[in-house]
C-alpha cells in the first residue's frame, strides 16, 4: 500500500479524494498497489465530511512521516506552496500539482530537485485541465522537433465568450456562472486577463522546447476588452473570438530560430477545428516536424477533470517510487523574439462613415455591416506586422477596436 497526502481541500483536492473513492477498485488495480489518503491539509475544518479525520493543519506531520510517499499540492498560489513542495521533494516524496503558477515560476528547478532524490515532479492537471496534453508532448512525442504549441488553454474565458456569443450574455454574469460551477480562479483578473493562460502556455512550449519559457516575458492581452459589438461583427464574417495562447519557432533561411509566444484574443475562421471549442472546453493544438498537425481536446477546467489528471500522476508516481521519469526541460532561459515582426490580419471595428477611408487605407480584404449596429463597420485587414498595423491604426486615429486574425 501507498499512502499519500493531499494539500488543500478545495475545488481540486475534494475532486481528488473523490476521484480516489470513486474509482478506488480500479485505480489501485493500475497502480499496483492500493492507494490510499492518509492526510489532507487544510487551515479549515470540516466537522460530518468523511475526510474531517484526515484533516491536519500542520505540514510537519505530513512531513516527517516516512509512510507518505506522495504529496498532491493542489493548494495554488505561490506560498506556501513553494515552502511545501522544495520540503517534500527534499525529503524524498514525489509531489503531484495542479499549480500552474508554480510550476511557471518554480518548473525546472523542482525537476532538477526530484531528480536528485530519485522521485517525480508532476503536474499534468496544470494544463488544459483534464486533456492528457503533458504526458504526451514528455512520452508520446518524444520523437519529435516540436515547433508550435498553441490552443485554447482557459475555461472560465472560453466558457464566458461561448456564453457571450450563444446567448448574448453580458460579461459580467458569464464569469459569475463559470465561478459557481467551479471553473474560475479565486481570483478571476487571472482567467479575464490572460494570466492563467500565459502561465499553461509557459509550461507547454518550455516542454515543447527543452528550455525555460519565462511567463513574464510573454506578450499576454485578456478578454476584458471584448465587447458585445465585437462578437456581433466576428458573426457576420463567420469568425468566432477565442482567446489563444500560443508558442511557436521560426526557423529563416540560414537555419536560425527564432522564438514567440503570446496570449491573446484571436478571431478563428469558420472551419478551424478551435472554432467549435466551445464552453469549459481547451484544445492544445502540437505541430511537429514529422507528425503535423495534432489536437488534444478535452474538458479544461473543473474539479474532476482536473482532478482526474492529478490522480492520473499519483499513479504514475507510485508505479515510479523511486525512479524519476525523465522530463525534457531544463533551467536555461529561451529567449523569445519580439512580437512586433509576426505578421497577420487584423479584425477592426470603424465608425459607419470611415468605411471607404478604412477599407482603402487598410487594404481590407473584407468588410461586414449589421443592422443591428448601422453606425459602426467592421473590416479585416490586408496581412501586415504588428509593428505596421500599430502605426497605421495611429495614424487613423478612428479604430475603435482591434482584434487578432488567426491564420
Ligand atoms: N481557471 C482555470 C481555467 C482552471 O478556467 O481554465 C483550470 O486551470
Amino acid at each position: 500500500m501507498v499512502n499519500i497526502a493531499v494539500l488543500g481541500y478545495g475545488t481540486v483536492g475534494s475532486g481528488v479524494v473523490k476521484v480516489l473513492t470513486t474509482n478506488q477498485e480500479k485505480i489501485d488495480k493500475k497502480a499496483g498497489t492500493p492507494i490510499r489518503v492518509k492526510y489532507v491539509l487544510d487551515l479549515r475544518d470540516f466537522p460530518g465530511d468523511p475526510i474531517q479525520e484526515k484533516i491536519v493543519h500542520d505540514f510537519d506531520v505530513i512531513l516527517k512521516d516516512p509512510e507518505v510517499k506522495v504529496v498532491v499540492e493542489v493548494m495554488g498560489g505561490l506560498k506556501p506552496a513553494y515552502e511545501f513542495t522544495k520540503a517534500a521533494l527534499e525529503a524524498g516524496k514525489s509531489v503531484c500539482t495542479s499549480n500552474k503558477e508554480l510550476v511557471a515560476e518554480h518548473g525546472a528547478e523542482f525537476l532538477d530537485l526530484a531528480r536528485e532524490r530519485n522521485v517525480n515532479y508532476l503536474f499534468e492537471a496544470s494544463c488544459g485541465g483534464g486533456i492528457p496534453v503533458i504526458r504526451t508532448l514528455n512520452s508520446s512525442l518524444t520523437a519529435e522537433d516540436i515547433d508550435e504549441v498553441s490552443g485554447i488553454l482557459n475555461g472560465t474565458t472560453n466558457y464566458i465568450l461561448t456564453e457571450m456569443s450563444e446567448k448574448g450574455s453580458d460579461f459580467d454574469s458569464a464569469l459569475k456562472e463559470a465561478q459557481e460551477l467551479g471553473y474560475a480562479e479565486r481570483n478571476p483578473e487571472a482567467d479575464v486577463e490572460g494570466h492563467d493562460a500565459c502561465r499553461k502556455i509557459a509550461i507547454l512550449s518550455s516542454l515543447a522546447f527543452g528550455h525555460t519559457v519565462k511567463y513574464q516575458d510573454i506578450h499576454t492581452e485578456g478578454i476584458t476588452k471584448i465587447s458585445h459589438n465585437d462578437i456581433v461583427f466576428a458573426k457576420k464574417f463567420d469568425m468566432s473570438v477565442k482567446l489563444l495562447a500560443s508558442a511557436y519557432k521560426y526557423r529563416d533561411g540560414s537555419g536560425k530560430k527564432d522564438y514567440y509566444a503570446m496570449v491573446a484574443p484571436f478571431l478563428v475562421r469558420h472551419g478551424h477545428p478551435l472554432f467549435n471549442v466551445n464552453g469549459v472546453f481547451n484544445a492544445v493544438f502540437v505541430h511537429g516536424n514529422m507528425l503535423g498537425d495534432s489536437m488534444f481536446y478535452g474538458s479544461g477546467a473543473g474539479s474532476l477533470p482536473t482532478a482526474s489528471a492529478v490522480v492520473g500522476d499519483v499513479v504514475d508516481a507510485v508505479k515510479h517510487l523511486s525512479r524519476t521519469l525523465f522530463v525534457f526541460w531544463d533551467s536555461k532561459e529561451l529567449k523569445l523574439s519580439d512580437n512586433g515582426s509576426a505578421k497577420r490580419p487584423f479584425f477592426i471595428r470603424v465608425p459607419a462613415d470611415k468605411k471607404e477611408e478604412a477599407s482603402s487605407f487598410f487594404n481590407a480584404s473584407e468588410i461586414a455591416e449589421s443592422d443591428e449596429i448601422k453606425e459602426e463597420t467592421a473590416l479585416i485587414t490586408e496581412i501586415m506586422t504588428e509593428d505596421e498595423f500599430e502605426k497605421k491604426a495611429s495614424e487613423a486615429g478612428y479604430v475603435l477596436s482591434r482584434i487578432r486574425v488567426n491564420q
